[in-house]
């Protein structure tokens, strides 16, 4: 039994996850992990490396040796093969080819593996889609957030505005909704909550509220209070 606790954050694209995970993260001293750049990457790597989704060879082997670097400080800088493509995963085709990527089960079991190396002490904070229901089933804490469409097409356009990437907000909700779609109907790792999972609706909660109570479930479950 693995004896490093993980707190596993789920939830659809702008439900607050990716916020939530780092703060608690921070608050907690663990480990962050946003499995969501695992995917955005595979997606760019396919994109530069020509690779043909239906090509499950070299599909599997780019997920399992691409070479990927986070900077100091954290999940904003990130390279490939030594570039930059910090802003580049962020995109909207970034964005589309990671759930493309994503509904392939190869990719999900090659890039399962890298997940779990995560996994190191005191502690890792996980986001994602499958964190609490398959990756790491037996997180001390399972958390999934939701928030109406158009709350998480808002959240996403003030955040892609405030990193310099155009986007406007009709554009967003529509892709939004078909990425939502894809990832809830997809055979492999649909996004549904883990059974045991808590479900927080974050459409009319600040972020600090939110924390306040994803915290308050970790100090009970890591006997921290
Ligand atoms: O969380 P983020 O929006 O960055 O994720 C991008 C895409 O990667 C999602 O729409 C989803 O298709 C895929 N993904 C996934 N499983 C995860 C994390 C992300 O399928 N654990």
């Amino acid at each position: 039994m693995n004896k490093i606790p993980v707190i596993a954050i789920d939830g659809p694209s702008g439900s607050g996850k990716g916020t939530i995970a780092a703060k608690v993260a921070e608050k907690l001293g663990f480990l962050l992990l946003d499995s969501g750049v695992l995917y955005r990457i595979l997606g760019i790597a396919v994109l530069k490396g020509g690779v043909h989704l239906e090509d499950i060879d070299r599909l599997t082997a780019l997920a399992l040796q691409m070479d990927i670097e986070f900077g100091p400080s954290g999940l904003d800088s990130v390279t490939l093969d030594g570039e930059d493509v910090s802003l580049e995963i962020r995109t909207d085709i970034g964005s589309q080819m990671a759930s493309k990527v994503g509904a392939i089960p190869a990719a999900r079991n090659a890039l399962f593996k890298r997940q779990l190396a995560f996994r190191k002490p005191p502690g890792l904070v996980a986001d994602g889609r499958d964190m609490g229901a398959v990756v790491f089933p037996d997180a001390a804490v399972k958390i999934f957030l939701t928030a109406s469409a158009e709350e998480r097409a808002q959240r996403r356009y003030k955040q892609l505005i405030g990193k310099g990437i155009d986007a406007t907000l009709p554009d967003l909700l529509q892709e939004l909704r078909e990425r939502d779609k894809r990832d809830s109907q997809r055979e492999i790792s649909p996004l549904k909550p883990a059974e045991d999972a808590t479900i927080l609706d974050t459409t009319h909660q600040s972020i600090d509220e939110v924390v306040n109570q994803v915290m308050a479930q970790c100090n009970n479950e890591l006997g921290m209070a």
